[in-house]
Parts: structure tokens; sequence; C-alpha cells
């Protein structure tokens, strides 16, 4: 008979974002913008944006403590340590090395996973199969960004879309026929023009050229992005239902990637989901890329959108490009925060 893996969940949700807000009439005041713009085309109007002071593993620490409060567990349990991150402190080390330290995790391996938006789902994936292994039983998965430190504060296109803001999660075993059902990961490296920060890494090295050229911000290509997150949202959504041996009528919940209200209706309508059924926060955080996700899952579970048995669909896309998507069966024993 073959040996029954053992099941992987979520044990807890943290989520902490800056507490600076930037509206859209803040916006109207740096660039050529105005509220009507940035709401019709975007569902936003505001998001949090970090001082000086703080960053990416700041504010993932904040999101990582709440996390490991809400699922009852002390940081020295950790074993691992995964943040999703395209806005690390530096290049080396890990922010993931940061914020062992910070939170004091002092058994826990620690790494980067490299994503774009995509990252928390990619980094759930990864958690998932060492708990299924049985290698680990406590791993961490991080999605957590700084983005306001890499836009180009004078470029419209851009900068109105992005917010700051970190979520976390504590992954480990959970009772067989819950936890990660079915996932879909996906990689078009031929679309990595679209998104990008064109210099600071080993192609285009620092220089004062490259500052001068603002080549350190986000280039987007944002019509290209809108038409490939259409598309793949969807796509992605569906393929980890068909591997959980799901359809579309069975999600109680979606849980998009909050980039843009009409990619997240495009994928609701594509699964035939009223938006009573998706989770809808863009207007106030912005696209925090990787820590969209599990932003607004927190969010969901503490209005008590999401309860025990309940299928969830967890889906993003972004830089990269990449996708994924994950369907969760949600368990928890207590589903009240911690902290
Ligand atoms: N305020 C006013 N006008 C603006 C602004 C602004 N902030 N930004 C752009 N415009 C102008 C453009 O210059 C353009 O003017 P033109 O026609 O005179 O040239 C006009 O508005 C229309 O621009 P479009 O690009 O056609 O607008 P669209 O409806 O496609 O919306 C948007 C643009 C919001 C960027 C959309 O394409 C989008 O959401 N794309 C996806 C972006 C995304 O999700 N990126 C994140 C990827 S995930 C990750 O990894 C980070």
């Amino acid at each position: 008979m073959a040996e029954t893996k053992q099941s992987a969940g979520i044990l807890g949700l943290g989520s902490y974002v800056p507490e600076r807000i930037l509206t859209n009439a803040d916006l109207e005041k740096i660039v050529d913008t105005s509220d009507e713009w940035i709401f019709s085309r975007t569902g936003i109007k505001q998001r949090h944006v970090a001082d000086e002071a703080t960053a990416t593993s700041d504010i993932a620490a904040g999101a990582a403590k709440r996390a490991l409060a809400h699922a009852g567990i002390k940081a020295e349990e950790l074993d691992l340590i995964i943040v999703a991150t395209a806005t690390p402190d530096m290049f080396f080390p890990s922010t993931a090395c940061l914020v062992q330290e910070k939170i004091g995790a002092t058994h826990a391996a620690a790494f980067d996973l490299a994503a774009g938006c995509s990252g928390f789902v990619y980094g759930l994936t990864v958690a998932t199969q060492f708990i299924q292994a049985g290698l680990y039983q406590r791993v961490l998965v991080i999605g957590a960004e700084t983005l306001s430190k890499i836009l180009d504060w004078t470029d419209r296109n851009t900068c109105v879309l992005f917010g700051d803001g970190a979520g976390a999660a504590v992954i480990g075993p959970v009772p067989a026929g819950y936890g990660v059902l079915g996932v879909e990961l996906g990689a078009d490296g031929h679309g990595g023009e679209l998104l990008k920060m064109p210099a600071g890494g080993s192609r285009r090295p620092p220089s004062a050229e490259t500052v001068a050229q603002r080549l350190h911000y986000v280039h987007m290509n944002g019509n290209e992005v809108f038409k490939f997150a259409i598309k793949v949202m969807g796509e992605a959504a569906q393929k980890a239902l068909q591997k959980a041996g799901m359809t579309d009528a069975d999600v109680d919940y979606l849980i998009p990637h909050q980039a843009n209200i009409r990619i997240i209706q495009s994928a609701a309508k594509r699964l035939q989901l009223p938006m009573e059924k998706v989770h809808v926060n863009v207007d106030r955080y912005g696209n925090t890329s990787a820590a969209s996700i599990p932003i607004a899952l927190e969010e969901a579970v503490l209005e008590g959108k999401v309860k025990n048995g309940d299928k969830l669909v967890l889906v993003g896309f972004g830089a990269g490009l990449t996708w994924a998507a994950c369907v969760l069966r949600w368990y928890k024993e207590d589903s009240s925060v911690g902290e």
C-alpha cells in the first residue's frame, strides 16, 4: 500500500504594514494624476509607505511575530524561514537571515525566494514539500516588500500602483484532507523585460550613469503585464483546482493577488465566482507584491469570511514573469488573532 503523505497547511497568519498612509490625493501633489484616474483604472484609494528608517526585514519581522502568536508557537520552534521578496534589505545577507535574527528563530535555516508577486504562493509550495517529506515541522513563509524604496516617484505609470507591507504564515502538519491540496506554479522568462529593475545587479552594476538614467527603479510595461495577468490568473487557478480533483464550483473563497480590481474581477468571472466570494483590499493597500496574498488571507480569516473546511484558491502573478495558484482547505482550531 502506498504511504500517505503528511498533509501540510497554515497554522497561523500575521500581517504588518507601515503606519504612514499615502492617499490618491497625496499623489496628485507629486505627479500629474488624479484620484479619479487611479481609482477607475486600478481600484486603489490609498497605500501604506515605509519611512526612511524602515526596511523590508523590519516589517517582515512584524508580520512574523503576529503569525507565530496566531499559531501559538515560539520562534525557537521554527525549522526554516523563507522570505519572498523583490525588495530585500540588501543583496546579502538574505532578508530571511535578518528576520531570523530579529525574531530569535535560533534553530531555523533561512533563505530568500524571488518570484515577484507570486513569491508567497511559491514559498508556501516549497514549505509544503518540507512538511510533507517529514523533514521539517514548522516553516515560516513571509511575503514582504518595501516597493516604495524602488519606485520612481516622478513616473505616474508606476508610482501610483504599489504599496509596502508584509504577510506571514506558519506552515505545519494538518489533519488529512486539509491544507494544501493542489498547486500550479509557472514562469515565462520571455516576459522578463516587461517588469524589471534594470540596474544594480551583475548585468548593470550601480554607477553614476545608471543612477542618472533612473535604472534603479521599477520599469514596467503596464499594458502587457495587464494582458498577461488577465490570461494567467484564471488559467492557473483552474489548473490548481484540477490537480486537487476539484472544479470552479468547489471554490468557497478566492484570495487573488491584489494588483488591480479589473484583473481580480476578470479572474472571478473566469471562475464563475460572485464578487462576494472574492477578497478585495487593493483599495486600502495598493499592490504590495509578494505580501498581498497573505495580507488578504489574514484579513479574510479575521473577518470570519473563511471557515474550517472551506476550499480557498490563492492565485497570483508577477515579475519573471511568473504565476502561482494553490488550493487550500482551511483548518485552524482557533482562528482568532493570537496577539
Ligand atoms: N495618472 C493619470 N494618467 C496616467 C497615469 C496616472 N497615474 N498612469 C498612466 N496614465 C496615462 C498614460 O500615460 C496613458 O496616456 P496616453 O494615452 O496619453 O499615453 C493613459 O493614462 C492610459 O494608459 P494605459 O496604460 O492604457 O492605462 P490602463 O487602463 O492600461 O491602466 C495600468 C494602466 C493600471 C498600469 C494597467 O495596465 C495595469 O494595472 N497593469 C498591470 C500592472 C501590474 O499589475 N503590475 C504589477 C505586476 S506584479 C509584480 O510583480 C510587481
